[in-house]
């Protein structure tokens, strides 16, 4: 039923924006008039479903596949990234490529969990072409998505990769990763620590102690 009204209105706007129209700034400012998290539903078969017909930004267009996320759907602890990159495009999941790797290392030989035992997302679950970082319109349209499964998950721990997504998370889109990093944050039910993406880490191995540092204290958390 909610699919169908949303094509019916993805049309209208398709025939709006064919007329010149553009995207209008308040909604991508607030947030408020944003997809509300009421309006999605509330299993996580359906979000999924809905997620992967979803064709609210432009990444829909070149995305080769929906990266919804992966892991136990009652995770203690969640770990955010920005999104998916050309192996998690190909594949539909999240983190597999270099960044992921490192990342799953973190997992299993930091944190002595199994890398099922977490869940693992990103901010857009579409690829922005070129890897570049996904802009705000787009980040605005998917992280209803992102915050339902954060409700429907009930995390202990979040931890957010890098930036961008301590960024578009908690909208203080101004936040320094080199200031806030390895801080325990409360962000409403959940702790959220926020740290450096893997990725970062690949081009500057000497930052690993820092994360490493951060794990430590999200293992004493768990
Ligand atoms: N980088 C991210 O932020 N997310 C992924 O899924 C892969 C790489």
């Amino acid at each position: 039923m909610i699919s169908t009204q949303q094509l019916k209105l993805l049309k209208n706007l398709y025939i709006y924006r064919s007329f010149g129209y553009k995207y209008y700034n308040d909604i991508i400012n607030n947030r408020s008039l944003s997809n509300s998290t009421n309006d999605l539903p509330s299993t996580f078969d359906e979000l999924q479903t809905f997620v992967h017909n979803c064709h609210l930004c432009s990444l829909a267009k070149t995305r080769k596949n929906v990266v919804f996320g992966e892991g136990d759907a009652k995770a203690k602890l969640m770990f955010i990234g920005e999104g998916p990159g050309m192996s998690e495009d190909e594949s539909g999941r999240p983190f597999v490529g270099r960044a992921g790797e490192l990342l799953t290392k973190i997992i299993e030989n930091v944190l002595f969990i199994n890398r099922h035992d977490v869940y693992i997302a990103n901010i857009v679950k579409c690829r922005p072409p070129n890897n570049r970082v996904p802009t705000q319109e787009e980040a605005t349209s998917c992280l209803p998505f992102l915050q339902k499964q954060i409700q429907i998950i009930k995390p202990k721990i979040i931890v957010t990769l890098g930036a961008t997504a301590y960024r578009y998370l908690t909208n203080e889109l101004e936040a320094s990763i080199t200031k806030i990093r390895g801080e325990v944050i409360d962000f409403g039910l959940y702790k959220l620590i926020p740290t450096f993406h893997p990725s970062y880490l690949l081009r500057n191995p000497s930052a690993k102690k820092y994360v490493y540092a951060d794990m430590l204290k999200v293992r004493a958390m768990l």
